[in-house]
């Protein structure tokens, strides 16, 4: 069942490598997991009716990661969604080994990253993953190691296109020499603006930019703020103004909240039906910037 009143549809559409097209608001799927993004979701059926909400809504970009749970949102997005619609993107990462719940470490030796990429192409039931991210850098490992080995996946087709996560603009491009980057995940939200440089840069270059925790708004959202004014202008919450907030900010942009409930999955689609007006994202521009900057 579809619901046009509040598809993903509305958010425009954005080419991933130029050639993959995927409507702008996607979805995270590292809440399907355990506590700590460690193992099975408490909620395992909600887990999948959330999954399987996900194409009804038009939404056909999906962010995962070997690492959640490990390999358990994988498993999942299979078990709900397999086989695949035609113009479903998943894209996954690969980089961050996992020792136990909220305990993350850099990996980057080429082996290994070629073996969590063989790892998702099983876990997900794919012979070609659309969009390999690598989750960090490895700082003990030289860069241009890690990129070569990206090269090579892309050059034996075991990925379709790749991006990067929590990088510089000097680390775009530096990777750009060995393979072209199509995606940068930063952390980016109204009131985190750490990767202003890095959003502008993917602007100006046509690479999608994929914000990660998208929906916070920390403070502002507080009742009697301007963002709770705001919100209640338009009939919204404050993370849907968030998000539309987002949105409206570049057309590179790429949001994918994360949930792990229905209810909350069709409220962050409905965002797409905030108008926000000009003078209220340059409000809120204003607000979050300053915010970020007293956060400092
Ligand atoms: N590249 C990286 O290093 C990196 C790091 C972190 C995340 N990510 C990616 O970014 C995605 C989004 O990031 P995120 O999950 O940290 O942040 P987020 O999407 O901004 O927020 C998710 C949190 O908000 C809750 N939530 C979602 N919709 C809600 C709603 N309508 N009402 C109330 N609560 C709601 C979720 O809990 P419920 O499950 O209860 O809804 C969850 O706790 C992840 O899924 C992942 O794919 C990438």
């Amino acid at each position: 069942m579809t619901n046009p009143s509040y598809s993903a549809v509305k958010s425009g559409t954005f080419k991933i490598g130029a050639d993959l097209e995927i409507n702008r608001l996607g979805y995270g799927a590292m809440r399907i997991t355990g506590n700590g993004i460690w193992g099975r979701p408490a909620d395992h059926d909600e887990a999948i009716r959330t999954l399987k909400r996900i194409p009804e809504l038009g939404i056909n970009f999906i962010d995962t990661a070997d690492s959640y749970g490990p390999d358990v949102s994988e498993w999942l997005i299979k078990e709900a969604l397999y086989p695949y619609a035609e113009n479903l993107v998943i894209a996954t990462k690969g980089g961050l080994a996992r020792s136990g719940p909220d305990i993350w470490r850099p990996v980057g030796r080429p082996e290994y990253l070629i073996q969590q990429v063989h790892k998702s192409l099983r876990n997900l039931g794919v012979e070609q993953i659309d969009l390999w991210q690598l989750h960090r850098i490895d700082p003990q490992v030289p860069a241009d190691e890690q990129f070569d080995v990206i090269k090579s996946l892309i050059n034996e087709k075991l990925i379709r296109h790749a991006g990067l996560s929590e990088v510089s603009v000097s680390d775009i491009e530096a990777a750009s020499k060995f393979f072209n980057v199509v995606t940068v995940q930063n952390r980016y939200n109204l009131v985190d603006r750490t990767s202003e440089a890095v959003l502008d840069y993917c602007t100006a270059h046509g690479i999608g930019f994929i914000p990660w925790f998208p929906l916070a708004a920390g403070n502002l959202a507080r009742p009697g703020s301007l963002l709770d004014a705001i919100a209640r202008k338009y009939g919204a919450t404050p993370g849907q103004i968030a998000l539309a907030w987002v949105l409206k900010r570049s057309p590179v942009m790429l949001p994918i909240p994360g949930t792990s409930k229905v209810t909350h999955l069709e409220q962050n689609v409905s965002a797409v039906n905030i108008a926000l007006s000009d003078e209220d994202f340059s409000t809120l521009d204003a607000e979050g910037r300053k915010a970020f900057q007293a956060a400092a």
